[in-house]
């Protein structure tokens, strides 16, 4: 698929990751509609990507940004607090997809290394990881084509480490930098090569960097992986520590509704 030009909408194209995004999906040569929800905060986006402005907890805001669509890059992130985290983190993702009508678009979403840790203090305190983790389940079970990329610490890297390492079962959960750490440059490049790529669909991934040189090709590191079980709401090799039964029957409802060929 590679050499196949997309129109790509970058949902948190103003955010650390989404601002390398939109220049990586450029870089790339996709077409790129950056969503935003104060024209101010892009002023500085390449002008080449097309500006539209939405706010992920109004759905009804999301329609024009949705349309038309091939790809879809979700870097958003809420600031902390466990309603923002619902309404952002989460509810970003569904009204996005939401927005879709019933189109596909090939997904790359970024979560978060540690996102299946609950017992943390960072979780009980935001529920962050939660929510964030219930966005990967509802894309999981829309049946779209995705890739989920689990990055490490933004940045905490070491000039000389960008050799990528893309891990499973989301097992170091220490959260301080000792997880993991990469550039956000890698991680945008990440995020959009997944979307032209047949090995990277149906897989999740933590994404850290290791020292050494940046690999030439992405396919050999996507293809190693295991996919995600067909069916299943959690990653390949992720600890079943959310079971349905202790869900909030509101996130119940979205996932049986999302799950539904004709949503
Ligand atoms: N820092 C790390 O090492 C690390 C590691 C792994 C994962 N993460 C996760 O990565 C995520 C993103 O990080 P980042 O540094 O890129 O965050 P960021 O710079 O704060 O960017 C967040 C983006 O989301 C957008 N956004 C927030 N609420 C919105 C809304 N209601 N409607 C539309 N857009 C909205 C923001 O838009 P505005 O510009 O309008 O605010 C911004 O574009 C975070 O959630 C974090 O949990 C972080």
């Amino acid at each position: 698929m590679s050499g196949h030009r997309l129109t790509v909408l970058v949902v948190g194209a103003t955010g650390s990751i989404g601002r390398h995004v939109v220049t990586e999906a450029l870089h790339q040569g996709h077409a790129v509609r950056a969503l935003v929800r104060d024209l101010e905060r892009a002023t500085d986006l390449p002008s080449e990507a097309q500006r539209v402005v939405g706010d992920l907890t109004q759905p009804e805001s999301l329609s024009a940004a949705a349309q038309g669509i091939d790809a879809i890059v979700f870097t958003h992130g809420s600031d902390g607090g466990k309603a923002a985290a619902e309404q952002v983190d989460y509810g970003g993702v569904r009204n996005v997809l939401q927005a879709l009508g019933g189109r596909s678009a090939r997904v790359a979403l970024m979560t978060s290394i540690g996102v299946t840790n609950r017992q943390g203090d960072y979780n009980r305190t935001t529920q962050i990881h939660d929510w964030k983790r219930r966005g990967e389940r509802l894309l999981r079970a829309s049946g779209l084509p995705y890739t989920i990329v689990r990055p490490g610490w933004f940045d905490y890297n070491a000039p000389d480490q960008h050799r990528l390492v893309l891990l499973q079962g989301d097992t170091r959960q220490a959260g301080d930098p000792s997880d993991g750490v990469i550039s956000r440059q890698q991680i945008a490049k990440v995020l959009v090569h997944s979307l032209t790529s047949d090995a990277a669909r149906a897989k999740t991934f933590e994404l850290v960097a290791e020292r050494g040189a940046a690999q030439k090709e992405l396919e050999p590191l996507f293809a190693a992986l295991q996919p995600d079980a067909a069916g299943a709401l959690d990653a390949v090799r992720d600890s079943a520590n959310m079971p349905l039964a202790d869900e909030p029957t509101r996130v119940l409802e979205e996932l049986a509704r999302f799950s539904t060929p004709k949503r």
